[in-house]
């Protein structure tokens, strides 16, 4: 039988065998056992979110720009597919609006980790679209802070308590490149209900996720793709595993 946790997060898509961040790589990565999907947004020039990592579309499609420089339409007539590898599929660029959608549709809802970039530049701009989104999606209700179907995560604090006060019912995650606060005695503060650090940080100070348990809170790591870090994890009781991999890694957590 599968293990309930660590969830498999399949990061970017799986984005080990397809384009990140594209319709192909979601599905494939629903395919290969993911229970959850990760996928970053931006804030196009038209004022939509699009899943877009990098600040600009270059590295990950054959055109050119700052995707806020760029709007929707613009960036549809532009492939994400073939940097990739010559044989995949052409993608225009995703929105998080089609990629809400497309999940909506599946019988067995994959949990959904949403991750802001460039918060401070836009002074809250990216949440305060992402809070209405999900609003017209039906997913800030009441019903949504058991079901947790999407949450947002964000390095910058200012962000994430700035969504949680937009949008108090969708659960967030702490996202830290450095172990601080637990370690230093103190406690997630009360808007950030999951930590989320690297899984370098679990390396070197694998009690960290015990002590963030002991707090009530859920651990979420990232990114998890060898098998001696898959064991950590599941030694030390992290919930959520962010994987390029998830094919291998939903294979290491079954079979070991
Ligand atoms: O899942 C968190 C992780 O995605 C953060 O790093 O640069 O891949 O967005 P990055
Ligand atoms: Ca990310």
């Amino acid at each position: 039988m599968p293990q309930p946790f660590p969830a498999v997060v399949a990061h970017r898509g799986a984005s080990a065998s397809r384009a990140e961040h594209t319709r192909g790589a979601f599905e494939q990565a629903l395919q290969q056992g993911a229970d959850g999907l990760e996928c970053d947004v931006r804030v196009s020039r038209d004022g939509q979110l699009v899943c877009v990592h990098d600040r600009r579309i270059d590295r990950t499609s054959n055109g050119r720009g700052a995707v806020s420089d760029l709007t929707v339409a613009e960036m549809a007539g532009v492939d994400f597919g073939s940097w990739h590898h010559p044989h995949e599929p052409e993608h225009g660029v995703l929105t998080l609006d089609e990629l809400l959608g497309m999940l909506a549709d599946l019988r067995n809802r994959p949990r959904l980790f949403v991750e802001t970039k460039h918060p401070a530049r836009y002074g809250g701009l990216v949440e305060r679209k992402l809070a209405a989104l999900l609003a017209r999606h039906g997913l800030t209700t009441p019903r949504v802070r058991a079901d947790a179907p999407v949450l947002m995560m964000s390095f910058a604090e200012a962000a994430v308590r700035r969504f949680k006060a937009a949008a108090p019912r969708v659960p967030t995650v702490l996202l830290l490149s450095q172990i601080r606060g637990v370690r230093r005695g103190g406690v997630l503060p009360t808007w950030a209900d999951v930590a989320g650090p690297d899984v370098r940080l679990l390396r070197a100070d694998p009690g960290f996720v015990s002590r963030v348990a002991a707090l009530g809170r859920d651990t979420y790591c990232w990114t998890v793709d060898e098998p001696a870090d898959i064991e950590l994890c599941k030694r030390s009781g992290v919930r959520y595993v962010a994987t390029n991999r998830p094919d291998a890694t939903r294979s290491h957590l079954d079979d070991p």
